[in-house]
C-alpha cells in the first residue's frame, strides 16, 4: 500500500510547526509535505528539528494562487489536508482586511477546489481537516459557553474571514461530498509564537524594560489553551473525528487580561531576579482595539467525551514553560523581531 501523503498548510506558523512536529514523528508512515508561503508569521526554524527527517518536505507556495495549489494537489495527489495556513492577528485584520479575505476566504476555497478535482473518483479515506477559532462565534457578554451549535457572529474581519472558510468547508461537504472535519480553538500559547500576539510580545517587553500596552482596562476575557495540547487535539480530530463534524478546542482557562499579564509579570519577576512587582510597574493602559470583543471561552466537553482528549498541562505549568522558553531561546526572539529568520529560507533551500 502506498504512503498516506498529508499536507499541512501553514507548518512554519506558531501552532502549525507544533503540529508537523508531532505528525513527523509520531507518524513516520506518512509523507508530510508543510506548504507555506513564508510570510512575516512563517518561520523555518521552527521546524528546525524534523527539517531532515525522511518523511518530511518542505514547500514554499501561496494558497492564493490558485494555479500553483492545483498543480501541488496534481503533481503529489495528497490524500489529507491539515490547513492552518491564515493571516492571524486581528489588529492586522483591523489595518488591512484584504490580505484576510485573500488568504482566509480565497486560500480556502482555492484549496477546497484542488481537493474536490483531486479526488473527484475516489473520496475513501481522503480527508479536508479545517483549523479554525472561537472567534467566529463572536463575544460572549452574558455568561455561557460556546459550543459546536452556537451560531457565528463574528465581530472582527479576522473572525469574519475565518467565518467565512469555515462555511465554505461545510458548503463543500454539503455540495460535493468533500470529507471534511473543523475545530475551532481557544487562544493559544507557548513557544514559537510571533510576538505581536499578548504573551510572547509582553515576556519579550518584560525582558527589554518596555512598556506593556494593555487595551482599555484590562478587562477582555480569554481562554488560554497550551499550544501542544491544542496539536494533540488536531491528532486526534484528524484521526478519529466523525465526518462532517466540528469540535471545540479549549481549556475550560478563563483569565481577564490583566490578571494574565499580572501572573506573567511576577513569573518573569522570579526569573530576572527583579523585586516582586518591577515588572507590573510597565503596564501601560492604551486605547482600546475597535470592536474589542469582550469575552470568549469554549465548552470543550463533546472533543473531551467523544474523543477522550483532555489538556495535559495546567496553567501555571504551561506558562512556567513558556517563558522558560522564550529566556532560554533569546536568539529565536532577537532573530525575529530583528528581521533575521527571514533569511532563514535562502540560506538553507536557495543554495541547494
Ligand atoms: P501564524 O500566523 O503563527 O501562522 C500562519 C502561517 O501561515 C505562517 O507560517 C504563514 O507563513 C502561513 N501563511 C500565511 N498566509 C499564507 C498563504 N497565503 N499561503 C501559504 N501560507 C501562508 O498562525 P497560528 O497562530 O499558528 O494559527 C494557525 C491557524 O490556527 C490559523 O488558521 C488560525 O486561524 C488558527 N487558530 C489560531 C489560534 C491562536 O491562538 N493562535 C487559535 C485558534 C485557531
Ligand atoms: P491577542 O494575543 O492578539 O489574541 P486575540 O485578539 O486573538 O484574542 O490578544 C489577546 C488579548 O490581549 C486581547 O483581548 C487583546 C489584548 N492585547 C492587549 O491588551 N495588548 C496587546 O498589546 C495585545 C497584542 C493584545
Amino acid at each position: 500500500m502506498s504512503r498516506r501523503k498529508v499536507l499541512i498548510t501553514g507548518g512554519a506558523g506558531f501552532i502549525g510547526s507544533h503540529v508537523v512536529r508531532l505528525f513527523v514523528n509520531k507518524y513516520t508512515e506518512y509523507d508530510i509535505y508543510n506548504l507555506d508561503k513564508l510570510t512575516y508569521a512563517g518561520n523555518l526554524e521552527n521546524i528546525l528539528d524534523v527539517e531532515n527527517a525522511t518523511n518530511y518536505h518542505f514547500i514554499k507556495a501561496d494558497i492564493v494562487d490558485a494555479n500553483e495549489v492545483n498543480n501541488l494537489f496534481e503533481k503529489y495527489q495528497f490524500d489529507a489536508v491539515v490547513h492552518l495556513a491564515a493571516e492571524s492577528h486581528v489588529d492586522r485584520s483591523i489595518s488591512n482586511p484584504m490580505e484576510f479575505v485573500m488568504t482566509n476566504i480565497v486560500g480556502t476555497v482555492n484549496l477546497l477546489n484542488a481537493a474536490k478535482t483531486c479526488w473527484k473518483n475516489d473520496t475513501k479515506d481522503k480527508l479536508f481537516y479545517h483549523v479554525s477559532t472561537d472567534e467566529v462565534y463572536g463575544s460572549l457578554h452574558d455568561g455561557g459557553f460556546f459550543l459546536e451549535t452556537t451560531s457565528y457572529d463574528p465581530q472582527s474581519p479576522y473572525s469574519a474571514s475565518k467565518a467565512a472558510s469555515d462555511h465554505f468547508v461545510r458548503a463543500y461537504h454539503n455540495t460535493y461530498k468533500i470529507p471534511v472535519v473543523l475545530s475551532n480553538c481557544s487562544n493559544n500559547y507557548g513557544p514559537n509564537q510571533f510576538p505581536e500576539k499578548l504573551i510572547p510580545l509582553f515576556i519579550n517587553n518584560i525582558r527589554n524594560n518596555k512598556p506593556l500596552p494593555v487595551y482599555g482596562k484590562g478587562e477582555n476575557v480569554r481562554d488560554w489553551l497550551y499550544v501542544v495540547d491544542h496539536a494533540r487535539a488536531i491528532d486526534e480530530v484528524f484521526h478519529k473525528g466523525k465526518i462532517g463534524d466540528t469540535y471545540n478546542i479549549g481549556g475550560f482557562n478563563e483569565w481577564t487580561n490583566l490578571d494574565l499579564i499580572k501572573v506573567v509579570c511576577k513569573a518573569m519577576d522570579k526569573k530576572l531576579g527583579r523585586e516582586v512587582g518591577e515588572s507590573e510597574k510597565l503596564i501601560t493602559y492604551v486605547t482600546d482595539r475597535a470592536g474589542h470583543d469582550l469575552r470568549y471561552a469554549i465548552d470543550a466537553n463533546k472533543i473531551m467525551k467523544e474523543l477522550g482528549w483532555e489538556p495535559s498541562l495546567q496553567f501555571e505549568e504551561g506558562i512556567e514553560k513558556t517563558i522558560d522558553w522564550y529566556m532560554e531561546n533569546q536568539k529565536w526572539m532577537d532573530e525575529v523581531t530583528n528581521g533575521d529568520y527571514q533569511k532563514y529560507y535562502d540560506k538553507m533551500y536557495l543554495k541547494r
